[in-house]
C-alpha cells in the first residue's frame, strides 16, 4: 500500500476549543478512509486543514510526499485534492451541466461570466472542457437526463451527486467527502454508496469519508479512524472499530 495522504500530529485550536488534538492518520492510494465520530469531535475541521481552509497550528500534512500544510489554499485542487461539503453547496440557479463545470473553473482561470458569455480564449476551453464532462462524468454518474435542468427542485439524493460530479472534474488523486449520504433515504445511500465505490474502481481514487451512517460506513471502508473530542480514539478495520470499547463509549455517551 502506498501512502498518499499523511496527517502527522496535527492541532488546531478555535479559542479554547481543541478542534485537533495531535492527530495523525494515513490516507492510502486507492482505498477507502473513513473518519467517524460524534458531532463536533473535530472531523470537518480536519478536511479543513487539508483543503487549506484552516492553516493547522502544529503538525504537518504531507500529500503525494510534500509538504502540503505550507501551500495556499488555491493551490491544493491543482495538485489533486477535491471535497464536498457537509451541507449542499450548488449553484441553486443554474443547471446540473453548469454547476459540474464550476468545478474546472479555478484551474481553467476561466470563470462564468466569461464563460456564459464565450468570450476569447475562454470558448475553445470550454467545448473541450464540456465534451469531456459528458464523457467523463454525466455517463459515469447517470446524470444525463437531467444535464440541463436547473438544480433548485431536483431530488436531494441527486443534488449530492452533482456535488459528487463537480468535485470528480478534475479527477482528483485525493476526494473528501463530507457526511455524503447524510439526510439520504435508504436507496438514495445505496446509490451514492455505488458510486463513491465506482469512482474508485474506475480511477483508482483515494476517498477520504466523513459519516454518521455506521452501515455505509462500515461496508464501504478499507480503514476507519474513530476521532472524540479532537484527538484519535481508535482505528482500523472496520471491525475492529466497530467493537472498540471507546468507540462504544463515544457514541453511547453522545446519544
Ligand atoms: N470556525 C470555527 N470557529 C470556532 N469554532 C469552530 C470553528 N470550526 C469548528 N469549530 C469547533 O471545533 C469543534 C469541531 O468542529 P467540527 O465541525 O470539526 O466537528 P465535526 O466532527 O465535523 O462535527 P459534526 O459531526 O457535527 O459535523 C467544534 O467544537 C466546533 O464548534
Ligand atoms: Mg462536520
Amino acid at each position: 500500500m502506498t501512502t498518499l495522504l499523511e496527517i502527522d500530529r496535527v492541532s488546531l485550536a478555535f479559542g479554547g476549543v481543541k478542534a485537533m488534538n495531535e492527530v495523525s492518520l494515513t490516507a492510502e492510494e486507492g482505498r477507502i478512509t473513513a473518519v467517524i465520530g460524534p458531532n463536533g469531535a473535530g472531523k470537518t475541521t480536519l478536511f479543513n486543514t487539508i483543503s487549506g481552509f484552516y492553516k493547522v497550528q502544529k503538525g504537518e500534512i504531507r500529500f503525494a510526499g510534500k509538504r502540503l500544510d505550507t501551500q495556499p489554499a488555491h493551490a491544493r485542487s491543482g495538485l489533486g485534492i477535491a471535497r464536498t461539503f457537509q451541507n449542499i453547496a450548488l449553484f441553486s440557479g443554474l443547471t446540473v451541466l453548469e454547476n459540474i463545470k464550476l468545478g474546472a473553473h479555478a484551474q481553467l482561470r476561466s470563470n462564468l461570466f466569461r464563460s456564459a458569455l464565450y468570450l476569447g480564449p475562454a470558448r475553445t476551453e470550454e467545448h473541450a472542457l464540456t465534451a469531456r464532462i459528458d464523457r467523463d462524468i454525466i455517463e459515469f454518474l447517470d446524470l444525463a437526463e437531467i444535464r440541463d435542468k436547473q438544480v433548485s427542485g431536483l431530488p436531494y439524493g441527486l443534488q449530492k451527486r452533482i456535488e459528487l460530479a463537480r468535485a470528480l472534474v478534475m479527477r482528483p488523486r485525493l476526494l473528501l467527502l463530507d457526511e455524503p449520504v447524510a439526510g439520504m433515504t435508504p436507496p438514495e445511500k445505496e446509490d451514492m454508496a455505488r458510486y463513491i465505490r465506482k469512482t474508485v474502481e474506475a480511477f483508482g481514487t483515494s476517498v477520504l469519508l466523513i459519516d454518521h451512517d455506521m452501515s455505509m460506513v462500515m461496508g464501504l471502508s478499507d480503514h476507519i479512524v474513530a476521532v472524540n473530542f479532537g484527538s484519535v480514539i481508535a482505528r482500523g478495520a472496520p471491525d475492529e472499530v466497530r467493537n472498540d470499547p471507546d468507540v462504544v463509549e463515544a457514541y453511547l455517551g453522545a446519544a
